[in-house]
This record gives C-alpha cells, sequence and structure tokens, in this order.
C-alpha cells in the first residue's frame, strides 16, 4: 500500500504500524519537544512514551500504536 507523509509518497505494508513504516523510509522526527522543540521519535514502541506522536488524517495517534492504512496522510515534526 501507499501512504503519504509530508507530501511524499512511501510504501507500506499491510499490518505493519505507521512508525515501521518511517523508520524503513528514514523518517525518525516524529513530533518537537514541547519546550527546545528538538526532533523526538518512537522510544518504546508499546504506547507508553507518547515520543512517536504524529499528525493522521487530522488527529493525533501514537505512530507505534497505529496500523498503516492505504492513503493515509502523515504530517512529521510539528506535533509538541
Ligand atoms: S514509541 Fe512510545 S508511545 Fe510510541
Amino acid at each position: 500500500m501507499e501512504i503519504r507523509v509530508d507530501g511524499r509518497r512511501i510504501s507500506a505494508f499491510a499490518g505493519e504500524s505507521l512508525a515501521v513504516a518511517l523508520a524503513a523510509e528514514g523518517i525518525l522526527h516524529l513530533r518537537a519537544s514541547p519546550q527546545a522543540g528538538t526532533p523526538r521519535g518512537m522510544f518504546c514502541m508499546m504506547g507508553v512514551c507518547q515520543e512517536c506522536v504524529i499528525r493522521v488524517d487530522g488527529r493525533a495517534v501514537n505512530a507505534c500504536q497505529e496500523p498503516v492504512r492505504d492513503g493515509m496522510t502523515v504530517i512529521s515534526g510539528t506535533l509538541k
């Protein structure tokens, strides 16, 4: 399947999480830290740390808990 990330089309496999699909493409900057705005990315990979929060189709989701869906639109690095 195909997803769109920051305007770029990337391939993903059914059944994988968004975090894994992004990492496979080298996209590791998923959100920004609240105060310094420094890049943050996946850490626990089990829905606990919230470091992977990212915007998907207008919603804030944990990338490690979000299954990929064909046509989903992702905006990385903007949420704090
Ligand atoms: S990597 Fe920790 S909540 Fe997703």
